[in-house]
């Protein structure tokens, strides 16, 4: 038996956050990134550039952080970009990444039309939830795909 945890209540809560605590967010989430993010950005100024200017939905169990997502709102061209999407390694493959996406589609009730994202080709896990979830190629980015699903 892994470390899966079962399916169980899990809170969606919407927030902006002060850099602290997306510097904590943040480092909380490094390795489960490949190649970690602190091995690519600063943390602590990509914690500012955050707080001044995304949103968050954190999925919380019991008060602690099983998993988030991090969006920008682009209200020119009406879309959501998501700079970052994390589940816990020990959280994964129980719905809580497509609860994320779902939180994020529900904001087409305020007029956006679609999600974008960019990923790395190699990251193939990534690739295949994004599939999953009905998000298509748009673009190829050398590295990375650019992604997006229509909601
Ligand atoms: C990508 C990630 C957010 C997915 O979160 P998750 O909570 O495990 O995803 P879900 O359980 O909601 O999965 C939704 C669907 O995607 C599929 N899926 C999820 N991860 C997958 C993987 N690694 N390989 C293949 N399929 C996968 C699931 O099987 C599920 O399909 P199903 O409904 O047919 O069972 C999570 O794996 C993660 O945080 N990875 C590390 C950080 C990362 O790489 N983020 C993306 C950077 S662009």
């Amino acid at each position: 038996m892994g470390l899966t945890v079962v399916k169980k209540d899990i809170d969606y809560i919407r927030a902006t956050l002060d850099p602290e605590a997306v510097h904590t967010l943040l480092q909380k989430c490094d390795e489960g990134f490949v190649p970690s993010l602190s091995q690519t950005m600063n943390l602590k100024q990509y914690a500012q550039k955050l707080s001044d200017f995304a949103q968050f939905v954190i999925a919380l169990d019991n008060g602690s952080e099983a998993g988030f997502v991090a969006y920008y709102l682009n209200d020119e061209g009406h879309f959501i970009y998501v700079p970052l999407i994390w589940v816990s390694s020990e959280y994964q493959k129980n719905g809580i990444g497509q609860q994320l996406i779902a939180q994020l589609s529900e904001l087409s009730l305020m007029g956006y039309s679609s999600i974008r994202l960019e990923v790395l080709k190699s990251n193939t896990g990534a690739c295949h939830f994004y599939l999953k979830e009905n998000f298509k190629i748009a673009e190829e980015r050398d590295s990375k795909w650019l992604m997006s699903k229509n909601i």
